[in-house]
């Protein structure tokens, strides 16, 4: 949807959407994303203003920001903290698992950004998901810039804007979608048997 009618989407639905990103998978588990969610109009305004003027920023219920996380290795102890519950026995028992966890942060310290983003993809997609379910309008967005945003929001140095979600109901005056255009599944798919 490129224009909503701004009324807010029910606490029910928005929980069903904060849930359904909580709980998408990640790789070893690791959720190196943070999702700010923005309803704060003048805000939204000043968003609009990094995002080439598109009116999905301030027409929507909810304005999702999906940020990268690239502080890894912090995040894997944290990780770590949260599974083990802080027991001993629980460390012991979990060691190899945290040599992978640990392990993976390390490798991806040199594109820790980049990794970061696809997983953000990923909860963005259930996001979507999520939203389909429901019937609620929604729009993935990457037509932003992402310095603005991060200023505009006044986020941290670990946190960088890769993609949003704009969510809400259709405006009346919301401009006709193209008809959907996908490729064939012989073009997306191949089998190998
Ligand atoms: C990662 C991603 C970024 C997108 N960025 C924008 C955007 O900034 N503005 C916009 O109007 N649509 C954006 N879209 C929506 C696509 O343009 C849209 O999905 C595509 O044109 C196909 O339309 P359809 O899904 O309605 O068939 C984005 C979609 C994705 C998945």
């Amino acid at each position: 949807m490129k224009k909503f009618d701004g009324k807010k989407i029910s606490d029910a639905e928005l929980s069903k959407i904060t849930e359904a990103i909580r709980l998408a998978p990640s790789s070893v588990g690791l959720q190196p994303y943070h999702v700010t969610i923005v309803t704060n109009p003048e805000i939204r305004a000043k968003l609009k203003e990094k995002a080439y003027g598109q009116s999905q920023i301030d027409t929507a219920s909810h304005l999702f920001v999906f940020s990268a996380r690239t502080d890894l290795a912090k995040r894997a102890e944290d990780y770590f903290a949260l599974a083990t519950g802080g027991k001993p026995d629980a460390k012991e028992t979990m060691k190899a698992f945290y040599g992978l966890v640990s392990g993976t942060a390390k490798n991806h310290e040199g594109d820790a950004f980049a990794w970061a983003a696809r997983q953000a993809y990923i909860a963005l997609g259930f996001g979507l998901a999520a939203c389909a379910e429901m019937k609620l309008e929604s729009c993935p967005m990457e037509g932003f810039d992402p310095a603005g945003f991060k200023s505009v929001l006044n986020l941290p140095e670990n946190l960088q804007p890769v993609a949003l979600l704009a969510v809400g109901h259709q405006a009346p005056d919301a401009p006709a979608l193209p008809a959907k255009v996908r490729f064939p599944a012989e073009d997306i798919f191949d089998t190998v048997a």
